[in-house]
């Protein structure tokens, strides 16, 4: 199996970049191996929990990749594991290639927002300096619990969750800038609407790796904007072009995949090859993109999408450590024939 492995991935592991600090978490003991369990933390003077699965085969002398998933609202933490499966190892791998850590172990954490909501939206039961501070109390106890690379701490996020996501990324002047890339699916943009009248998005550096999967038939995230739920939605394209401006980028390329229903478009942003990114299916509704059927494709009587957003999270999320900028190309998902423009 491991015979198997392109050669560019083993070269790149034993290259031997500049680890992060140990965190005080390494060493010690993880009793929830396999498993998925909650933690409590006190932030901003309120209870507030988060989910922690540990991969198999767990080794508290290796630090760790983590990846934060927040839910949208209406959902727990628990449902969002369930309906995406991101903590399957096929998506976070562990047990079966312990002695190489290149590959993709991660510890996934799954937060809980207050009264099931975050920041950002006229329902949010919580303000977005509350949520940042949890974050930031989150990924202490991560560190004094487990052992972390903390160059490669990533978040991603579905709709209202994905709204939080983009607010981390630009609250570069506080945990924000603890990100090493961003992911936001069917995200619920808000703020963005808000950002340059009311505040600023400051994101910690540019490029500041960001990408984006939507639907064109979302009925409650409206691809071209308008009025939703939790206040006025800026139109996805907006926002992405928010981001083209922010992280400088340019060179522009974009393919078509299954009949040109699912397109892409990538981005080099200041030197950095793909360091922007934006997927977009057709048929596509407000759904957790995935190729086996997800609960909530299930709810509005979606079958498999033509996306799988665990693949493209997972590899944008592999491209990029806050101790390097990788440059290993667009496009990392199989696109099953598309063509390049
Ligand atoms: C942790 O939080 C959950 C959910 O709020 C609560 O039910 C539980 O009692 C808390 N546990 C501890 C040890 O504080
Ligand atoms: C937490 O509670 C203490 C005591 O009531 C108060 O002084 C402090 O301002 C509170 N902190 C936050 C972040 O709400
Ligand atoms: C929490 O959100 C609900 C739903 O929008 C709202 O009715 C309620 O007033 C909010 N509570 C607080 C304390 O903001
Ligand atoms: C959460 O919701 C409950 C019930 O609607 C409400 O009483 C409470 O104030 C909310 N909590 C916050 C922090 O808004
Ligand atoms: C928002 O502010 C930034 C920084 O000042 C500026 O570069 C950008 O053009 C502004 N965008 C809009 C839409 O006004
Ligand atoms: C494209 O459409 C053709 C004809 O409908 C179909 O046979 C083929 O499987 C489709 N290809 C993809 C990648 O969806
Ligand atoms: C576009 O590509 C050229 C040639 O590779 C490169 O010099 C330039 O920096 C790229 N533009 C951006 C915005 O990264
Ligand atoms: C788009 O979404 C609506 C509402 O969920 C659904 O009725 C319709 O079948 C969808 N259209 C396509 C082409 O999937």
């Amino acid at each position: 199996m491991v015979l198997l492995l392109p050669h560019i991935l083993l070269l790149t592991c034993s290259l031997g970049l500049a680890k992060a600090a140990i965190t005080s978490g390494c060493g010690k003991q993880a009793t929830n191996v396999g498993l998925t369990t909650p933690f409590n933390v006190t932030s901003s003077n309120a209870s507030r929990n988060f989910l922690v699965h540990v991969p198999l085969g767990y080794d508290n002398h290796h630090q760790y990749p983590v990846v934060l998933a927040f839910h949208g609202n209406t959902e727990t933490a628990a449902e969002l594991e369930l309906d995406t499966r991101l903590s399957d190892p096929k998506w976070s791998p562990s047990a079966s290639l312990p002695s190489l850590p290149c590959l993709g172990f991660k510890l996934m954490v799954y937060p809980n927002g207050i009264n099931a909501s975050w920041a950002g939206a006229s329902y949010s039961n919580s303000t977005i300096s509350q949520d940042l501070q949890f974050v930031s109390d989150v990924l202490s106890d991560l560190s004094s619990n487990f052992c972390i690379d903390s160059n490669k701490i990533y978040a991603t996020g579905f709709s209202n969750g994905g709204g939080f996501v983009d607010i981390l990324a630009c609250s570069g002047n506080s945990v924000g800038a603890k990100f090493a890339a961003f992911v936001a699916a069917s995200g619920a943009y808000y703020q963005e609407a808000l950002y340059n009248s009311t505040y600023q998005c400051v994101p910690a550096k540019s490029p500041t790796p960001i990408a984006f999967i939507h639907g064109l038939n979302d009925s409650d995230v409206f691809y071209d904007g308008g009025d939703g739920e939790g206040g006025f939605l800026p139109a996805v394209p907006a926002v992405v072009d928010s981001w083209v401006s922010r992280n400088r980028c340019g060179n522009l390329s974009t393919a078509d995949s299954y009949n040109g229903t699912v397109h892409i478009s990538s981005w080099t942003c200041d030197g950095v090859d793909g360091a922007l990114e934006h997927y977009r299916e057709a048929d596509m509704g407000h759904v957790w993109a995935s190729q086996q059927q997800t609960f909530s494709q299930l709810v509005i009587g979606e079958g498999p999408t033509k996306l799988e957003a665990n693949d493209v999270i997972m590899k944008f999320f592999d491209k990029f450590s806050l101790d390097k900028e990788s440059n290993w190309g667009r496009f990392t998902i199989n696109w099953n024939g598309g063509d390049r423009h």
